[in-house]
Formats: structure tokens, C-alpha cells, sequence
């Protein structure tokens, strides 16, 4: 066992697997992709839609692997119609939820304040919050990174004691950078490390000490296997989060064989 900090490795399969066949197909292949691979100092975390969560719990069964959530309520019981709690996700086997992805915000209008309430939410289900920040095109444009994320990380994370933030993973995904948003360019390795640093320096701010340290900080958008040394390897990222790749069993295997590497 290696002693380096583990890395991480999370899909998010996004809305996907609409028929039961898709899904037995990944699993098929998910398996045979596996097979035999050791990953020393690298967890996989599968995030499947709600509906799903269940059978992969069920079908994949590795030290390795824990499994989450795309998205939680913010309370954790009662009258909320449509709704799955945090509470729900950890009981029946997830450990992580994504929360503040871009395209929540986009299509469901939720703001920092209402992802600082499922944040929240999630942490007192006990439950890891992978908390998505980036700035979108327009933002970009006009050279706002800074200000984005620091606006995005401290309303995101408002209340975060110290006690709590190393159980939040902090994901960098510039907005533009998604695959669904059809990127002509990628962040280069310098930029990335560039939010990497400024995450690092709002957490050494707002928790000083070593308690920052323990917050991972992973990178997200259009992640595969070919230019995963250069957005997280090179850019001292702890991990990655995979969208349209992660539906390739063999090629996400492949992106957590080259982090662990
Ligand atoms: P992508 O998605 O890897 O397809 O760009 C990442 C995400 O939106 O989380």
C-alpha cells in the first residue's frame, strides 16, 4: 500500500442508464475492465442516478469503490414531495453527494445559498460533499476566476466549521470545460494549478493550519484517459471527476489506472 494521500476517482454518470439493458452493459464491462487491476492509492466513487444506487451497491463489491449521490435535498425527512434526503443516501449505502454541479445551477436555478443548505444537510447525514465550483464562459471572459470562487466558496460553505471541512472534496470544473458545453480548448495545466492554489489559499484563510490540507481538491471537465496527467497529474490535483467518460467502463478504469500510477 502506497502512503501517498488517496486519490479520487468520481463519475458522474449524470442522467443516464434509461434502460435496464444500458445498465447490465456497463456493469459487463465494468467488470471485465476491472478485472485484474490493483489500484493501490486510488478510490473510485460511482455516482449513479437515485434510481440506480441500489444495484450498484449490489453488483460492485470492491474495497476500492464507495458509491454516492448526484444531488440531495437540503432536509432530511418529511412533507417534500420528489425529494431524496441525505439521510435516504447514506442509509441505503452512499457515502458522497455531489453538490452545486453546473448544470444544477443551470437547469434547476440553485444558488450558493441553497448549495450551502445541501451541503450542510449532507454533512450532518454524514455524509462527504463533493462541492463543484468554476467559472462559466462569460465569467472566463472576462478574467473573473478569482472572484467567482471566492464568491462561490464562501457562500457555498458558509457555517463549515473546522471540525467538518476535511470531509468536503472541492472540485474545480470551469463551467466551459464540460464536454456537454462542447469545449474547443481545455484548461492548461498552469491554470488549473492556478485554482488549485486559490482554493488552497481560501481554506488556509478562512481554516488556517492543518486542517486544510486534509481538503481534497479535484478536477472536473472533459476528463479522459489522454489528458488526465496533463489537467490532474501535472497540475498536483487530488483526483478527478468524470462525466462523459465515465460511462466507458474501460476508459474510466483507464483514467484511475494512470492517477495511481
Ligand atoms: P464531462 O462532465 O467529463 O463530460 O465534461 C464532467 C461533469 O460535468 O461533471
Amino acid at each position: 500500500m502506497s502512503t501517498k494521500k488517496e486519490a479520487l476517482v468520481v463519475a458522474n454518470f449524470k442522467m443516464n442508464f434509461n434502460m435496464r439493458y444500458e445498465l447490465q452493459h456497463w456493469f459487463a464491462n465494468f467488470i471485465k475492465a476491472k478485472k485484474g487491476i490493483r489500484l493501490d492509492s486510488t478510490r473510485l466513487i460511482l455516482c449513479p442516478p437515485f434510481i440506480h444506487l441500489s444495484s450498484f451497491i449490489k453488483k460492485i463489491r470492491s474495497k476500492q469503490i464507495s458509491f454516492g449521490a448526484q444531488d440531495c435535498f437540503w432536509e432530511q425527512k418529511g412533507a417534500f414531495t420528489g425529494e431524496i434526503s441525505p439521510t435516504m443516501i447514506r442509509s441505503f449505502g452512499g457515502k458522497y453527494v455531489i453538490a452545486g454541479h453546473s448544470e444544477r445551477r443551470r437547469y434547476k436555478g440553485e444558488t450558493n445559498k441553497i448549495i450551502n443548505y445541501k451541503v450542510t444537510a449532507a454533512l450532518k447525514a454524514g455524509l462527504q460533499p463533493i462541492l463543484c465550483i468554476g467559472e462559466n464562459a462569460r465569467e472566463k471572459k472576462h478574467d473573473m476566476l478569482f472572484s467567482v470562487i471566492t464568491k462561490q466558496f464562501k457562500e457555498c460553505l458558509y457555517d463549515v466549521g473546522r471540525s467538518r471541512i476535511k470531509d468536503i472534496i472541492i472540485c474545480y470544473e470551469p463551467v466551459w470545460a464540460i464536454s456537454a458545453n462542447k469545449p474547443d480548448h481545455l484548461p492548461t495545466t498552469d491554470e488549473i494549478m492556478e485554482a488549485k492554489l486559490l482554493i488552497k489559499k481560501l481554506l488556509i484563510q478562512e481554516y488556517e493550519g492543518p486542517v486544510s490540507e486534509h481538503v481534497r481538491i479535484i478536477y472536473g471537465g472533459s476528463v479522459v484517459s489522454k489528458n488526465v496527467s496533463e489537467v490532474c497529474i501535472d497540475a498536483g490535483m487530488d483526483g478527478v471527476l468524470v462525466g462523459g467518460a465515465s460511462l466507458l467502463p474501460h476508459e474510466f478504469v483507464k483514467i484511475a489506472q494512470t492517477i495511481d500510477l
